[in-house]
């Protein structure tokens, strides 16, 4: 199976201590003993306090998108040193230079790709671009809300849902002032035209995301309801 992990930011690097990276790592080497795999890393608080600076001194939102990318793909270059021989040792800059980097048979590490979107984005149109056959999304939130949980503590969370119904979340979440939605619209709208089997869950423990994906290999259908995460199916 071929699996395409992002990777928030925010969960890898909340403090940028080495253990999250380690913990990250750890995982990972488990994952790609029975699978293919690449990760795409957020950019975080730094990302966001880089943007931040940059906007106040000037720079324009695509000069902003660059500075996040170059945090990105920091946060890569670190998960790439937690990994060691496991990994391939460069981030790839496009989604071409990830399938060739696949074809190492190493972990695939990498952060953002052009201005305009997010990491999530990056890791809907790899997985689409290399035919994976599972993207998982590991983030700050457990799963896909009604509405911004952080907002709305009425929200009520989606077990399961397809991807017509995640486009039209997201777009109805992002459209409420302040409300920030797991999923970027632009990812969600690649995971439907592609119908990608998507899982978007709580990244904080890195144990949880590798369990989640063996699950998934097993083909357990009752297993498969154990775990706390929104599971998007055509
Ligand atoms: P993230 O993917 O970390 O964005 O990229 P985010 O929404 O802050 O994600 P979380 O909160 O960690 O989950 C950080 C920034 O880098 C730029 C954007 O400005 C984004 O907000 N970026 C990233 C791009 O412009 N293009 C990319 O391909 C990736």
């Amino acid at each position: 199976m071929l699996v395409v992990l992002s990777v928030g930011g925010s969960i890898l690097a909340k403090e940028l201590k080495p253990e999250s990276f380690l913990a990250y790592a750890d995982a990972l080497k488990e994952i790609s003993k029975e699978h293919d795999l690449v990760v795409v890393t957020g950019g975080g608080v730094a990302a966001r306090d880089y943007i931040n600076v940059a906007r106040s001194t000037g720079s324009n939102e695509v000069e902003c998108d660059y500075i996040g990318i170059d945090i990105t793909r920091l946060n890569a270059k670190l998960l790439i040193s937690a990994l060691g021989d496991a990994a391939y040792p460069r981030t790839p800059h496009d989604y071409i230079q990830a399938e060739d980097a696949l074809s190492s048979g190493k972990i695939v590490v990498m952060g953002g790709v052009i201005p305009g979107q997010t990491t999530d984005a990056v890791s809907a149109i790899l997985a689409e671009y290399l035919k994976a056959d599972l993207l998982v999304i590991a983030t700050a939130v457990d799963g896909v809300y009604t509405a911004d949980p952080r907002q709305h503590p009425d929200a009520v969370k989606y077990e399961t849902m397809t991807p017509k119904e995640l486009v039209k979340t997201v777009m109805v979440t992002e459209m409420k002032a302040g409300s920030k939605s797991p999923v970027d619209p632009l990812a969600a709208k690649i995971i439907e035209r592609c119908n990608l089997e998507t899982i978007v869950m709580d990244g904080s423990d890195a144990q949880n995301v590798l369990n989640v994906i063996m699950q998934e290999s097993e083909n357990n259908e009752d297993k498969k309801e154990v775990y706390l995460g929104t599971r998007i199916i055509g």
